[in-house]
């Protein structure tokens, strides 16, 4: 089969990262003779903006629609306005290819130190809702005269929805040999949606008893991130709290530099994409000193997707080595390479097993 990816490397250091993650893929297909891959870059980002006054062609929809996935670098450039570039590009994306998944892996690699100095094993994924929630921007506002007295911000969760993240995660469990889930949940306090929440999330539980279910408070999860990272295999959570949840998580296996995400629509219906966590990261743009493998580990991640399970795994063996090493990394985690410099290194240490 030969795979069709639309890469859109975005701003900032996107291009710089996103050029390294394709240096990765092409060598895979050099060493793996059943691996066929083609690309067709995009360069839909903040400089298309300035020019066109939008941040993608009318039928830019269209256009994606027709690839096997979406390989994303980073949006974001200071001369335009960050809700532009996010609703205009990003979140259409997302919302059009039902991409209601949000799969961020918190996992700490070998060679790299847990910042707590825990001498644990931290390997888990947080699937987050990508699609509703606390985060469908409706509410309202109340003035007296000009001055806002009262604002009011909706929370939708549908039957459906929940169903569908849960039913992910529980596949996603069986599919990993993952054997407990987590659910991340706030139904002491938040009586209407979150106890909703609650009760799809167990209906689904119901049907998967192999698996071990626990619920927790999303305050008291939050510490138990901290003091017991070990502990957890599968977190489930609603957008608000998934988002918060995920930023605590990569921040307790190495930071921004290395977190991969994918936004996934599980039916295969549209592409799904794959991004790092971080932004365009202006402040380091152009320096070539952006480290690559959170671009990297979200293109294996994309090939786990697609079915090659073995190619992300021999991609992160490669992204091991080069950190159990320590001879060629990016100031962001401690050493004084280049972007370069790491994906070759990444590059060279690729082998089939
Ligand atoms: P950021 O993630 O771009 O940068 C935060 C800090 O982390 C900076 O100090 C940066 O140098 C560092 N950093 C990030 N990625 C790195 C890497 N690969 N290697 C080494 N250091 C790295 O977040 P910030 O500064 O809040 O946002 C900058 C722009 O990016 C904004 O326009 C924002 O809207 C956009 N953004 C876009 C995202 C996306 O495209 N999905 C996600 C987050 C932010
Ligand atoms: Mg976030």
């Amino acid at each position: 089969k030969l795979y069709k990816i639309a890469v859109l490397p975005g701003d900032g250091i996107g291009p710089e990262v996103t050029k390294e993650a394709v240096k990765v893929l092409n060598k895979l297909s050099e060493i793996d003779s059943r691996f066929y891959f083609e690309t067709k870059e995009f360069n839909w980002n903040s400089e298309y903006y300035l020019q066109h006054r939008r941040m993608m062609p009318e039928n830019g929809l269209e256009q994606l629609k027709k690839f096997d996935a979406i390989l994303f670098g980073a949006i974001g450039d200071p001369r335009v306005p960050d809700p532009v570039s996010i609703w205009e590009l990003i979140l259409p994306i997302r919302k059009q290819f039902q991409q209601y998944v949000n799969l961020r892996p918190i996992k700490l690699l070998r060679g790299l130190e847990n910042p707590l100095k825990q001498e644990v094993p931290v390997d888990f994924v947080i699937i987050r809702e990508n699609s509703e929630g606390e985060y469908i921007n409706s509410g309202g506002l109340m003035f007296e005269g000009e001055k806002r007295e009262m604002a009011v911000h909706n929370t939708v969760m549908t039957r459906q929805g929940i169903r569908n993240i849960a039913e992910f995660a529980y596949e996603y469990a069986r599919e990993n040999g993952l054997s407990k889930l987590t659910n991340a949940t706030k139904s002491n306090v938040m009586s209407y949606t979150m106890t909703f929440w609650d009760q799809v999330v167990e209906e689904v539980a119901a049907q998967n008893k192999n698996i071990a279910y626990e619920k927790y408070y999303i305050d008291a999860l939050a510490a138990y991130f901290v003091q017991r990272p070990e502990s957890f295999h599968i977190v489930l959570a609603s957008n608000l709290f998934g988002d918060i949840l995920s930023d605590l998580g990569s921040a307790i296996v190495g930071g921004l530099g290395i977190a991969p995400s994918g936004n996934i629509n599980p039916k295969g219906t549209f592409p799904s994409m794959f991004e790092p966590v971080h932004g365009s990261a202006p402040n380091i743009a152009g320096k070539g000193i952006a480290n690559p493998m959170a671009q990297i580990w979200s293109a294996a991640l994309m090939l786990d997707h697609l079915g090659r399970k073995d190619l992300h795994d021999a991609i992160l063996r490669s992204i091991e080595e080069v950190l159990m090493e320590k001879k060629v990394l990016t100031p962001d985690i401690g050493g004084n390479a280049s972007t370069v410099e790491v994906g070759n290194a990444i590059i060279s240490k690729l082998k089939m097993e």
